[in-house]
């Protein structure tokens, strides 16, 4: 048996803890120019949970309505991501939203965002250019923050009938360059998951607007899986919110970076790009 197929791992995740007297949490998305973090009205605590490996289970154990994510191997026909931004719009969107279609059955597919991410140890710079991977358990968008993407991302004359059916936005989320053992991503069974009593809503102050993402808080019954040793040619698609809310599917994965204890000491720094999807469906 290779490492890549060890079963788990054990590691130290950082969830969320709600300010003091009932306020809102908040989080700006910019640092303060005199101290260099970013502001924020709530703590966090790490927790050790297990982590197991999917390896070689990918397709039994998980999908998108099942977990809230699912692994898939498709090598992109697009791997420069050197050569900025427009390239990548230009080059690995139309591709990646053919696939998002292809897996999901989705009728359309907009692509909103994307971030790169490379580790810097040493660095505490993670603005824009330099995004490091996110050690903290969250979900990007809570409802209220989906439906204002659609509204800002879609035609206003196609909204009103695009929010009367089944929508969901959906990371693709994939290593650049070698395989993602420094680092990796880890997403959270929905299963496991009290929607009720598990995550809160924090506020996302940008210089110019607000959005709003989920804080998690710990539970100790929370399923925690990855894909050791992730290569390029892999990739996950993590569902960040879904419109079907009746309790038949899942409706969003936490998921957060994590320091993996059996990743070895010469491995190559995180590098991955995720994009951010609107999918809807007829
Ligand atoms: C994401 C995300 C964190 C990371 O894809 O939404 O939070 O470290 N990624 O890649
Ligand atoms: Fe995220």
């Amino acid at each position: 048996m290779t490492l890549t197929h060890l079963t788990s791992t054990l590691a130290t995740l950082s969830y969320f803890i709600p300010p003091p007297n009932g306020e809102k949490a908040y989080q700006h998305t910019f640092a303060d120019p005199l101290t260099g973090e970013r502001e924020r009205n709530y703590t966090r605590a790490d927790h050790a949970v297990v982590i197991e490996n999917l390896r070689g289970k990918e397709d039994e154990e998980a999908t998108l309505d099942t977990a809230g994510f699912q692994f898939f191997k498709r090598p992109a026909k697009y791997t420069t991501f050197d050569n900025g931004d427009e390239e990548i719009v230009k080059e690995y969107y139309p591709e990646s939203i053919e696939l998002i279609k292809e897996l999901t059955g989705a009728s359309r597919v907009v692509l909103f965002d994307h971030t790169i991410r490379r580790r810097r140890p040493g660095q505490s710079d993670d603005s824009p250019s330099k995004r490091q991977p996110a050690s903290q358990v969250h979900v990007d968008q809570t409802t209220a923050a989906s439906i204002a993407r659609v509204h800002r991302h879609l035609p206003a004359s196609d909204v009103a009938a695009l929010l009367k059916r089944r929508f969901q936005i959906i990371n693709l989320w994939r290593p650049i360059s070698h395989a993602a053992l420094d680092w990796p991503l880890a997403v959270c069974d929905y299963r496991s998951v009290d929607p009720e009593k598990d995550v809160v809503p924090v506020t996302l102050v940008y210089p110019d607007r607000k959005g709003e993402t989920l804080g998690v808080k710990y539970n100790p019954v929370h399923r925690w899986r990855y894909l050791r040793g992730i290569t390029p040619d892999e990739f996950v698609l993590i569902k960040c919110f879904d419109s079907v809310q009746d309790g038949s599917v899942a409706v969003f994965t936490p998921h957060t970076a994590f320091e993996d204890p059996t990743t070895p000491k010469d491995a190559p720094l995180r590098e991955s790009i995720e994009l951010r999807a609107l999918v809807f469906y007829d």
